[in-house]
C-alpha cells in the first residue's frame, strides 16, 4: 500500500508514524512534509497541487491522506482532484470543507440543522460591528475566513473590541472579508474528531488542548500548548448528548445538502450549563490533539482511512488505548507574537520514555537539529492515570533543550 500524507506539522509527523506502524506497513511518501517526517516517508518533488494530484497518479498512490486545512480549500480542492483521479482521499470536498474556512457558511449550516452553537450576526463595518456589541461584554469577534488560529477575539471589554476590529476590518490582516460578532459561551472545551464516510461516523478518543501560551490559561491565545485525550475526558451519557444533538445532525445535514464528507471532522465544543454547543468545526484532525490521540490507536489506521476514502466505515479495524494520553509542547523563543529559528535542540536522544513529534525543527547538515517556527516539538506520553501521564511527559520533554524554549508547565491539570 502506498498512501500519500499532505502536510508539514506535527500533528502529520504523528499521522504519518500511526500510518506507517500499521500491519501492512505502508510505503510512505508526504507533501510538503519536514526533515522530521522525511526519516519515515519520501518528500514528492512537486511544486503546486495540480503537480502533486499528477505526481500521485503516475506513482500509483493507493490513498491521500489530508493532515492540514489548507489544501482542501486550494484551487479545485485537494480531495475532489484526487476523486477526478480516481485516488481515494481521506479528505473531505472543498464544498464541505467550508465548515471550516467560512465561519459565516458553518454558523449558517448549525442554525439550518438545529445543533446548539453560540447566537452571532454578521457584519461589514466597525460600525455594524459596534452596533451588534450592543454593550454587551464579553464578545466573541471572528474574523469569517481562515486565519492560521488568530482570527477569533474573546473581548473582554470596548477597548479590546475596538482594537480587534482596528485590525481585521480596518487594516485588513487577514485580507478582506466580513466578522461575526458571537455570543460569549462559557464553560470547560472538548475536542471531539469523528471518522466521517458518508451516512456512518465513529468517534475517536477525546481530547482537550490548552490555547494559551502561558499557565493557568493566561496570556495570548497560540495553536495549541498541549493537549491531553483519554476516553475518560468525558463521561457516557454526556458522549450520547453528543452524538445525538452534534455529531449526527451534522452528518444528516451534509448528507441533505449533498456535501461529500470522508474524513475527519473535528467538533470542537464548549460544555455550557445549557449543554455541549459547538465553537467550531474543523475538518481536519487537531493539532496538538494528533499528537496525544495516535499513540492511542491499535489496530489497521493506514486500512480504516484507505476503506474510509473508499465508502466503507470500517470501525472493527482499529480500537482505542484505555488509559491517558498527555501531549507537552516546547516553543520557540517569542512564540505566538513571532518564532526564532536556528536555536540547537539538544537532549532529543535521551527521552526513553515519551514520543516526540516534531512541529517546526530543521536538520543541519552535521546531524543537530535546531528550531524552525514556534511550536517546535511535542513530548507525548501515555500512562493509566492523567498524572503519571502528565508527569511522564514532563519529565521527558524536560530533557531536550534549546535557547529560548517555552514550555506550560499545567498541561495535563484540567482546570475542570
Ligand atoms: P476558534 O478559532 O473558533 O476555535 O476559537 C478560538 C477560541 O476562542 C476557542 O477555543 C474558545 O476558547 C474561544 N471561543 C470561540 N468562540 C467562543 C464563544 N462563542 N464563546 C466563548 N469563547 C469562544
Ligand atoms: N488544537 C486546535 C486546532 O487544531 O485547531
Amino acid at each position: 500500500m502506498k498512501i500519500l500524507v499532505v502536510g508539514k506539522g506535527g500533528r502529520e509527523h504523528a499521522l504519518v508514524r500511526a500510518l506507517a506502524e500499521s500491519p501492512a506497513q505502508p510505503e510512505m511518501h508526504c507533501f510538503p512534509g519536514s526533515d522530521a517526517i522525511f526519516s519515515l516517508a519520501h518528500p514528492v518533488p512537486v511544486k503546486t497541487l495540480h503537480e502533486l494530484v499528477a505526481w500521485m497518479k503516475q506513482n500509483a498512490i493507493d490513498l491521500c491522506v489530508a493532515g492540514e486545512e489548507s489544501y482542501l480549500v486550494k484551487d479545485e480542492g485537494l480531495a475532489n482532484l484526487c476523486e477526478q483521479a480516481g485516488i481515494p482521499c481521506w479528505g473531505p470536498h472543498k464544498q464541505s470543507a467550508q465548515l471550516e474556512a467560512s465561519k459565516e457558511f458553518s454558523k449558517a449550516f448549525l442554525l439550518r440543522h438545529g445543533i446548539p452553537t453560540a447566537m452571532a450576526t454578521i457584519v461589514e463595518t466597525r460600525d455594524e460591528a459596534m452596533a451588534a456589541i450592543a454593550g454587551t461584554y464579553p464578545t466573541v469577534l471572528k474574523f469569517d475566513g481562515l486565519a492560521a488560529g488568530k482570527g477569533v477575539a474573546v473581548c473582554p471589554d470596548e477597548s479590546s473590541a475596538e482594537s480587534f476590529l482596528q485590525e481585521v476590518l480596518v487594516q485588513q490582516r487577514f485580507g478582506p472579508g466580513r466578522l461575526l460578532v458571537e455570543d460569549c459561551l462559557t464553560g470547560p472545551e472538548v475536542s471531539i474528531f469523528a471518522a466521517i464516510v458518508d451516512d456512518d461516523y465513529m468517534i475517536f478518543t477525546p481530547a482537550r488542548d490548552y490555547k494559551r501560551a502561558l499557565d493557568g490559561d493566561a496570556g495570548p491565545n497560540t495553536g495549541g500548548m498541549g493537549a491531553v485525550a483519554s476516553r475518560q475526558l468525558i463521561d457516557a451519557t454526556l458522549l450520547e448528548t453528543i452524538k445525538r444533538t452534534i455529531v449526527e445532525p451534522t452528518v444528516r445535514g451534509l448528507r441533505e445538502e449533498n456535501l461529500p464528507y470522508r474524513g475527519f471532522l473535528y467538533f470542537g465544543l464548549m460544555l455550557t450549563p445549557d449543554g455541549p454547543k459547538v465553537i467550531e468545526y474543523n475538518c481536519r484532525f487537531g493539532d496538538p490533539e494528533c499528537q496525544a490521540v495516535m499513540p492511542l490507536v491499535k489496530g489497521d489506521l493506514a486500512q480504516f482511512c484507505l476503506d474510509g476514502a473508499r465508502g466503507a466505515l470500517r470501525p472493527e479495524l482499529i480500537d482505542f488505548s484505555e488509559g491517558w494520553s498527555v501531549a507537552v509542547i516546547l516553543a520557540s523563543a517569542g512564540y505566538p507574537e513571532i518564532s526564532r529559528n536556528g536555536d540547537e535542540i539538544l537532549g532529543l536522544e535521551e527521552v526513553n520514555s515519551a514520543r516526540v513529534y516534531h512541529a517546526g525543527t530543521k536538520l543541519h547538515q552535521d546531524g543537530t537539529w535546531v528550531t524552525h517556527g514556534g511550536r517546535v516539538l511535542a513530548v507525548v506520553a501515555q500512562a493509566n492515570t492523567l498524572e503519571e501521564a502528565a508527569d511522564m511527559a514532563h519529565r521527558e520533554a524536560a530533557k531536550v533543550q534549546f535557547p529560548g524554549s517555552q514550555r506550560r508547565s499545567d498541561i495535563g491539570i484540567l482546570h475542570f
